[in-house]
C-alpha cells in the first residue's frame, strides 16, 4: 500500500516534516513530481536539512529513497545534494533514481530566466530552476531521460538539443551555449549518478507485492497544479493525486491514506491570486513568526489567513483521508485569528472554489473569528491537551471539510507534533 502526503495550498505547508515522521515507519519513500523547485525542511536536534530532490525519507536508513519517473532532475543539484548528505554523515546507498526521469539541462534554466524576464510586469515568479522548459521538452518528446543521460548516446542527443536551443537563444538576442563544455561537465555528473539509476517501476511494484509500507512525498501543492491550479500562476506538473500515479506507475487501487498538509494560516511564493492574503501588518507578523522565507529561493512568502474554500477544493481533487495542520504554534501567537469559510462573489456566497482568475480577484473572503493566545503548545502530545480555543479552531476546520485531523504541528522540530491514531 502506498500512503501519500500532498500539499493542499501553494506549497511550503510543512510536507517535509510530516514525511519525516511517516517515513520512519516505511520501507520506501518516493518523490514522483516536480524537481528542485521543491524545498522540504526537516529539523532534527536543532539541525536543519533542506531537501530539493532526494526524498526526505532518506533520513530513515532502513528505507529505500526513490526518485521516480515523474520528477525532472537537475543532475548538478542532485550531485550537490548527495555530497551534502554524505558530508552530514548519511548514507546514500539506498538512493534509487528512475531511468525514465527527465534531466534538466542548462538551457532549460536559461530559458526559464529569459522567458520570465520577457513577461515584464506579468512575471509568474518561477523558482528559475528550469522546471517549465524541462517539462516542455518532455511533452514535446525531445527531453533527455536518465537512461539516455547515462548512456553512450548522451553526447549525440545533447548536441542536437543544444544546437536547437541555440537557434532560440540567438533569436532572443542571447549568446549561444558552448555545447562541448556542457557535454563534458554533464558527462561527469552522469558518471556520478549512474550507479543509482534503475528501473524504479519494478522496484516499487516488487515492494508492493511484498506488502511493504511505501510513502509518496508530494512536492508543490494542489493550487500550483498545471490543470487544477491558478493557471498560469502554477508549476508545470500535477502535484495532485493523479500526478502520483503517473509519476510512479502505480494504479489507484494501491493508494492507501492520502494526507493533505496545510498550515494553520496560509502562504504563497511567486505571483498569482490569493484571496485571503494579508498584505498588511498581519501578513508581516505571520511571516516573521513563522519564518516564512522560501527554502529554495529565500524569497519572502506572502502570508494570509487559512482558506477553507480552497481546502475543500483540495479535499475533493485529492480524495484526502486525513489532514496535517502545521504551525498551530505560530497562529496561536496572535490575539485573534480569522478563518475563511466562504467567498462572497457579487450577491452570492459560495464555498465552491474556482481557478478562474477573474472570480478569484473579484471575490471577498467571508471570515469567522477565533480566539488566539494558545501559549506554549510545543511539548503537547494530544489534542485534548491543547487550550480550548485551539481545539475549537481545529474542530471547525475538520467539520467544514469533513476530513479528520491526523497530525498537528506544534513547532519546527521533529518531535513538535501531535499524532492522532
Ligand atoms: P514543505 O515544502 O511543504 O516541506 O515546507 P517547507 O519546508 O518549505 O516550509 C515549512 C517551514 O515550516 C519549514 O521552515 C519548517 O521547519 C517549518 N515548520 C513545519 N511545521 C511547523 C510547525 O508546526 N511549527 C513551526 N513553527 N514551524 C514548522
Ligand atoms: P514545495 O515542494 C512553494 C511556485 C513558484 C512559482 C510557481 C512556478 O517546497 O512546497 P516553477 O519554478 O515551479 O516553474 O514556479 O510555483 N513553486 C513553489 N512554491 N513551494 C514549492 O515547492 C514550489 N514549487 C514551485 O514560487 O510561483
Ligand atoms: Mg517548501
Amino acid at each position: 500500500m502506498i500512503n501519500v502526503v500532498l500539499g493542499t495550498f501553494f506549497g511550503d505547508e510543512g510536507k517535509g516534516k510530516v514525511i519525516d515522521y511517516l517515513s520512519q515507519q516505511s520501507t520506501m519513500a518516493i518523490r514522483c513530481t516536480g524537481g528542485n523547485n521543491a524545498g522540504h525542511t526537516i529539523k532534527v536536534n536543532g539541525k536543519k536539512f533542506a531537501f530539493h530532490l532526494i526524498p526526505s525519507g532518506i533520513l530513515n536508513p532502513n528505507a529505500k529513497a526513490v526518485i521516480a519517473n515523474g520528477v525532472v532532475i537537475d543532475p548538478k543539484v542532485l550531485v550537490q545534494e548527495i555530497t551534502q548528505l554524505k558530508e552530514a554523515g548519511f548514507s546514500v546507498n539506498n538512493l534509487y533514481i528512475s531511468d525514465k526521469a527527465h534531466v534538466i539541462m542548462p538551457y532549460h534554466i536559461l530559458l526559464d530566466k529569459i522567458l520570465e524576464e520577457r513577461r515584464g510586469t506579468e512575471k509568474l515568479g518561477t523558482t528559475a530552476c528550469g522546471i517549465g522548459p524541462a517539462y516542455c521538452d518532455k511533452y514535446e518528446r525531445s527531453g533527455i531521460r536518465m537512461e539516455d543521460f547515462i548512456g553512450d548516446h548522451f553526447s549525440k542527443i545533447a548536441l542536437r538539443n543544444i544546437e536547437n536551443k541555440n537557434v532560440i537563444l540567438e533569436a532572443f538576442g542571447h549568446e549561444k551555449l558552448d555545447a562541448n563544455a556542457i557535454i563534458q561537465e554533464y558527462s561527469e555528473y552522469a558518471n556520478i549518478l549512474k550507479p543509482y539509476v534503475t528501473d524504479t517501476f519494478s522496484l516499487i511494484h516488487d515492494a508492493l507485492e511484498k506488502d511493504e509500507k511505501i510513502l509518496c512525498e508530494g512536492a508543490q501543492a494542489t493550487l500550483l497544479d498545471i490543470d487544477h491550479g491558478t493557471y498560469p500562476y502554477v508549476t508545470s506538473s500535477n502535484p495532485t493525486i493523479g500526478g502520483i500515479c503517473a509519476g510512479t506507475g502505480v494504479g489507484a487501487k494501491d493508494i492507501g491514506q492520502v494526507i493533505g498538509v496545510l498550515k494553520a494560516y496560509s502562504s504563497r511564493v511567486g505571483a498569482g491570486p490569493y484571496p485571503t492574503e494579508q498584505d498588511n501588518e498581519i501578513g508581516d507578523k505571520l511571516r516573521e513568526l513563522g519564518h516564512e522565507y522560501g527554502s529554495t529561493t529565500g524569497r519572502p512568502r506572502r502570508c494570509g489567513w487559512l482558506d477553507l474554500v480552497a481546502l475543500k477544493y483540495a479535499v475533493r481533487i485529492n480524495g484526502l483521508t486525513g489532514l496535517a495542520i502545521n504551525h498551530l504554534d505560530t497562529i496561536g501567537k496572535l490575539d485573534r485569528i480569522k478563518l475563511c469559510v466562504g467567498y462572497q462573489h457579487g450577491q452570492d456566497i459560495t464555498t465552491n472554489y474556482s481557478t478562474n482568475l477573474k472570480f478569484l480577484n473579484d471575490c471577498l473572503p467571508v471570515y469567522e473569528e477565533f480566539e488566539g493566545n494558545f501559549g506554549d503548545i510545543s511539548g503537547m502530545k494530544q489534542i485534548m491537551e491543547l487550550p480550548i480555543q485551539a481545539q475549537r479552531y481545529l474542530k471547525r476546520i475538520e467539520e467544514f471539510v469533513g476530513v479528520p485531523v491526523r497530525f498537528v504541528g506544534t513547532g519546527p522540530e521533529r518531535e513538535n507534533m501531535i499524532v492522532r491514531g
